[in-house]
């Protein structure tokens, strides 16, 4: 069967969602969120979990909202103290979009409850929009992502090839929304994920406890680690060299105008393209004191960072420098780096 049949899935909905919503009653993750929900955690939970696993949010969601409990006490605070809430979690701008985005629903007369209401929001695709007006006003939209993607390619066996995420996407997104219970939408749409981020995994599926195997054509005809037929994005190789400059008890770092959209008021430990001047160009492999490989997506970056003594040419450029900034020793815990740069920052002070 190359292309599947989703007819026979479409026919059985109704026992289809009986079996899924049944298995999600009872055996669902305790989640915060889903604890005396409300649209404040509902819209919070789903920004963390953008790009995000369950368990790294876990931590931040339960001290974002000892810090800002409601939308209105988000509206009200300081653009840097939502940026230091949201220190480590990575993909900054939805730190930032989601404080836009209370700010503006505390504004408005009233909060839009379809899915094509949020799509309005900077910050909000078509998930987060299915999301969000399934879960807190049981709108009849159907999330569609990486999970839901791999979940009907093997209920369906459709072996379709597909160039990337977003051509899956779009071919699967009228199946999502036909077998939706529209009845019951918000839990359809959590079971869906539960069930792909806990049975219906890439690798080892769990298909002997899985509520809808009888429904699985994938099952039935071969292996349901072959769906979907997804083509890998190739990785793309980056290497970074950064310098650590200590002088009169302070570190130097780079925080990027607030024009910039990624990263902006955010402080890293300075690349070298950024230091105004050709001292930094050579940088001697003596001074190196640390080299880290990380993947973001589908880049690999590894970043080398060096020690710099600035000579006082250096350093006069480095103070007329708009993008550049002396952070003492003993505050460097006021400012919000990212993750890596914390970390990094920390094992670098630790040996001077
Ligand atoms: N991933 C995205 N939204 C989620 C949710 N509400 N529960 C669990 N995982 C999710």
């Amino acid at each position: 069967m190359q292309h599947g049949n989703p007819n026979s899935l479409i026919e059985a909905k109704a026992r289809f969602c009986t079996a899924l919503e049944s298995w999600y009653a009872k055996h669902q993750r305790k989640l915060p969120w889903r604890s005396k929900p409300s649209l404040y955690k509902t819209v919070v939970s789903e920004f963390m979990l953008q790009q995000t696993q369950v368990s790294t949010v876990l931590p931040y969601f339960e001290r974002w909202l000892k810090a800002f409990p409601n939308f209105e006490a988000l509206a009200k605070a300081d653009e840097a103290l939502v940026l230091k809430r949201w220190e480590g979690l990575g993909y900054y701008s939805r730190a930032r979009n989601l404080h836009k985005l209370a700010k503006e629903l505390v504004q408005l007369p009233k909060t839009p409850q379809k899915a094509e209401g949020w799509l309005a929001f900077r910050g909000i695709g078509p998930y987060t929009a299915a999301a969000i007006a399934s879960i807190a006003f049981s709108d009849a939209s159907a999330v569609v992502d990486g999970n839901v993607i791999r979940i009907l390619a093997r209920l369906t066996a459709d072996a379709t090839p597909f160039s990337d995420n977003t051509a899956a996407l779009k071919h699967f997104s009228p199946l999502a929304q036909a077998i939706l219970d529209e009845k019951n939408p918000g839990d359809h749409n959590q079971a869906m994920m539960e069930l792909g981020a806990t049975l219906c995994t890439k690798h080892k599926p769990l298909c002997t406890v899985c509520p809808v195997m009888q429904h699985c054509q994938s099952v039935k005809h071969g292996k349901p680690e072959n769906f979907p037929k997804l083509k890998r994005k190739a990785t793309v190789k980056r290497t970074v060299e950064r310098v650590w400059i200590a002088h009169e008890g302070a570190i130097l770092l780079h925080k990027k105008t607030a024009k910039a959209k990624r990263l902006a008021d955010l402080f890293e430990i300075p690349p070298q393209s950024a230091i105004p001047s050709k001292q930094a160009l050579t940088l001697n492999s003596d001074d190196l004191l640390l080299k880290k490989s990380r993947g973001i997506s589908n880049e690999r970056i590894e970043e080398s960072i060096y020690a710099l003594k600035p000579s006082a040419a250096l350093l006069k450029k480095i103070n007329q420098d708009p993008e550049l900034h002396w952070v003492l020793k003993e505050e460097l815990e006021r400012v919000t780096l990212s993750g890596p740069h914390r970390k990094w920052a920390n094992a670098l002070l630790k040996r001077n």
